[in-house]
């Protein structure tokens, strides 16, 4: 538990399922005051913000594209309304749209960039803009913190997935650059990077037993990642135990970047 996220505002991008879901209810757990935004997934979301009520926080739905700037404006608009404040900003939502790239179309491409990197932009201009205009009772604390999800793929790069992987070097570099523009504000801003974590976006190579044996040889640890393992390290960077740290990445990824092949000589 970590105590400085109770009764904290937190606003979690696509929290309907997957990764999103998981953080929701990790901070339901802390106590905190739930923001779980989809994009379609109502009935799903609807059920995320039962379970974070059941695990002890309070929850909320808000609606919105987070790649379109006047549902972003909307969505903040709408927390400024109901609690005055936010307090901690997951920038989760993402998506893959795969394709070899001589045959990558132009709505390929932007429709990966205008989630998981224009969507990221949007989402942490309006959480700063919100974070330096709210009261602080000490001028010392930090106004709010912002965690990116992004991916083991901001550093590796993966065929087939061009968009992706572009669009998860952009925000890392998006991440660090804010972090440095905004720490005289005392607003941290870090990131997680998953590894392979069983979520409705990969789960189809975890079923089939030959592509699940290929991604498991990337896994030095020897299992797949869970989406509390992402979870808890989101928490605990977003808590004040993590105060003194922004512009930085932590991957949650069983080892993935260790080039797992080398184990078995060079
Ligand atoms: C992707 C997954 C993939 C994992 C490891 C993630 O960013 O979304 O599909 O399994 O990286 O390659």
């Amino acid at each position: 538990m970590q105590q400085s996220l109770n009764k904290k505002i937190v606003l979690i991008t696509g929290a309907a399922t997957g990764i999103g879901k998981a953080v929701a209810l990790r901070f339901g757990q802390e106590g905190s005051h739930v923001i779980i935004n989809y994009l379609n997934r109502k009935a799903d979301a609807e059920t995320v913000a039962e379970a974070v009520k059941a695990q002890g926080g309070s929850a909320v739905c808000m609606q919105g594209d987070i790649s379109r700037e006047d549902d972003v404006v909307k969505l903040f608009a709408a927390i400024r309304k109901q609690f005055g404040r936010l307090d901690v900003l997951v920038n989760n939502a993402g998506m893959q749209q795969d394709s070899n790239f001589i045959d990558m179309t132009l709505d390929d491409w932007n429709a990966v960039i205008n989630v998981d990197l224009t969507g990221h932009f949007l989402c942490a201009r309006e959480a700063a803009r919100l974070f330096m205009q709210q009261p602080q009772e000490d001028s010392d604390r930090s106004p709010g913190a912002m965690v990116f999800i992004t991916s083991v793929h901001q550093n590796i790069p993966w065929s087939r997935r061009a968009n992706y992987c572009a669009a998860k070097a952009g925000a890392a570099m998006l991440m660090k650059t804010i972090a440095q523009e905004l720490a005289p504000h005392k607003i941290r801003v870090n990131a997680i990077a998953p590894g392979a974590v069983k979520t409705p976006i990969n789960i189809e190579n975890f079923q089939n037993p030959e592509s699940k044996e290929k991604i498991m040889r990337k896994i030095p640890y020897g299992r797949a990642g869970k989406v509390e393992d992402i979870a808890a390290a989101v928490a605990w960077l977003a808590s004040d135990e993590a105060e003194y740290i922004t512009g930085e990445t932590i991957f949650v990824d069983g080892g993935m970047e260790l080039f797992a092949d080398f184990a078995h000589g060079g």
